[in-house]
């Protein structure tokens, strides 16, 4: 699609031009409302009004000369990205938004390839600045394509989620995407050199397989983040190709939130940034139990007990975690809460940064179960206070209470900013079993004497807890 301004039609060109201000207002406006909870959902009507206005815009182009197959594209979207949408269970939605990643950066990739090809039949050379912005968004599209569906596979457990390493990988990976920067400066220099074209594109491709396989299944929301960013950047280089407005400043505005987001999981794991791309932190040996001082055993506790310790402490607070999201016991710990409530208790919620599988994972899921904000409080607000605190229950969170994060310099999440939870008076924690958390390395706190285990599915627990602290 060309830019309005190129458009015949005063009216239509009008029209294009206020749509693609309205879209690009609405995104911006969409982005600043999803960084509160409070106001995540009318950001995402914003972000939707701006999807609408901008496709609407497009959709007028003079350059639009046949209309079927834009419906037919419209149609077979919907159909796949209705159920994805719907039916996709929160804790999938990492490999979700990576496989959603790989289809927007298919889309520039072929978008790119096709204005190439068509130049290259028609036997007219591409400009020089019009080739660096194809050739960028061809090189970062087909990264992306490659690179989002190794994260897919790899969180989907289609392929195995440790980092795969071997020796001078970096070196190797480093000269395969040097490569690949030197034939994108060829093709600047000379824009007719389909095969440089050709060769740029596979480089790229094999560079995102290449980028991935290395890294590891915790560090992989970093990385689908950061591919998040780099479809950014490939459609705003699209934008540059075609001319078109609206998709530079929502690539841009996708690419920079991107990066954004990527380096402040970082900071919330205490990880340099290429200390994630390089450093294969998934794949590091698992620790055992006595290396990590972990040594000793679990103490079960009865649910009699367990409600007498809630129904008597003065404050208590929940911290949740990804075992919370599989439950889905959301709705049971708001009952809970709301039944200590009752008899005079003060309930908080202890949020981590990067508790769950995506950032913000457990104020949505704590919001499903109508739980105020106001009682979500942040790890750098809650964490000077557990030693006040009667019974901390732990709701299917493992990493981010780990101590050995504070106290042990061999751990792999060593520095991680974890939640104070060691330093509460009592310390109740739900889990199925002696699983360990993402991970994989033991948790020291489970062990500890003011620590006491609840066994079982924590919904199910929940549940039982609820009829109990009910009959007393
Ligand atoms: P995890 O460390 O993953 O621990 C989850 C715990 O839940 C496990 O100990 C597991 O033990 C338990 N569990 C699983 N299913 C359960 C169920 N149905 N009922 C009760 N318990 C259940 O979770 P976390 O503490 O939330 O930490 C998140 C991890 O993800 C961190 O390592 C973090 O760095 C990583 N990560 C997160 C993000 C974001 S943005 N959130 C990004 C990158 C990385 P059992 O198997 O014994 O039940």
């Amino acid at each position: 699609m060309s830019d309005p301004a190129t458009a015949v039609d005063p009216i239509r060109t009008a029209f294009i031009s206020t749509a693609y201000l309205g879209a690009a207002v609405s995104f911006i406006l969409g982005l600043r409302g999803m960084t509160r909870p409070e106001t995540a959902r009318r950001g995402m009507q914003f972000a939707l009004g701006g999807m609408i206005a901008a496709l609407a815009g497009t959709l007028v182009n003079h350059e639009v000369v046949a209309y079927q197959w834009v419906l037919l594209g419209l149609v077979l979207g919907s159909v796949i990205g209705w159920p994805l949408g719907m039916k996709v269970a929160m804790t999938q939605m990492p490999q979700r938004i990576a496989i959603s990643h790989m289809f927007g950066a298919l889309a520039a990739s072929l978008v790119g390839i096709a204005e190439y090809w068509k130049h290259h039949l028609d036997g007219v050379a591409l400009e020089r600045p019009q080739m660096a912005a194809l050739g960028f968004e061809v090189l970062f599209g087909a990264l992306t394509v490659s690179g989002s569906f190794m994260a897919f596979a790899k969180l989907h457990e289609l392929l195995p989620g440790r980092g795969i390493t071997f020796p001078f990988q970096n070196a190797v990976n480093l000269t395969v995407f040097a490569g690949t920067i030197g034939l994108l400066v060829y093709l600047v220099v000379d824009p007719t050199a389909t095969w440089a074209f050709v060769a740029m594109t596979v480089l790229a491709f094999i560079s995102g397989f290449s980028m991935v396989l290395p890294i590891g299944g915790a560090d992989m929301p970093v990385v689908v983040s950061l591919l998040n960013s780099y479809a950014g950047l490939a459609a705003s280089a699209t934008g540059f190709a075609l001319g078109n407005t609206v998709l530079i400043i929502a690539g841009a505005l996708d690419g920079a939130s991107g990066f954004l987001l990527s380096v402040l999981m970082s900071k919330a794991m205490n990880r340099s940034f290429s200390n994630v791309l390089f450093g294969a932190f998934g794949s590091a040996p698992r620790a055992s139990a006595a290396q990590l001082g972990a040594g000793g055993e679990m103490k079960e506790i009865s649910l009699e007990d367990a409600a007498t310790a809630l129904r008597y402490a003065k404050n208590v607070v929940v911290v949740p975690g990804y075992g919370l999201a599989v439950a889905q016991a959301q709705k049971a710990v708001g009952e809970l809460a709301e039944l200590l409530e009752g008899h005079g208790n003060e309930v908080r919620y202890a949020i981590h940064p990067v508790a769950g599988r995506m950032p913000g994972h457990m104020n949505v899921l704590l919001a499903e179960a109508n739980i105020s904000h106001e009682k979500m409080v942040e790890m750098e607000e809650i964490n000077d206070s557990f030693e006040s605190v009667d019974v901390v229950v732990v709701i299917g969170a493992n990493d981010v209470v780990n101590p050995a994060a504070k106290r042990d310099p061999g751990s792999p999440i060593y520095g991680m900013p974890v939640l104070n939870v060691d330093q509460a008076r009592r310390v109740l924690v739900l889990k199925r079993g002696k699983g360990t958390g993402f991970a994989g390395i033991e948790n020291a706190l489970f062990v500890e004497e003011r620590t006491s285990l609840l066994f079982g599915d924590a919904k199910s627990t929940l549940t039982r807890l609820v009829s109990e602290l009910k009959a007393m």
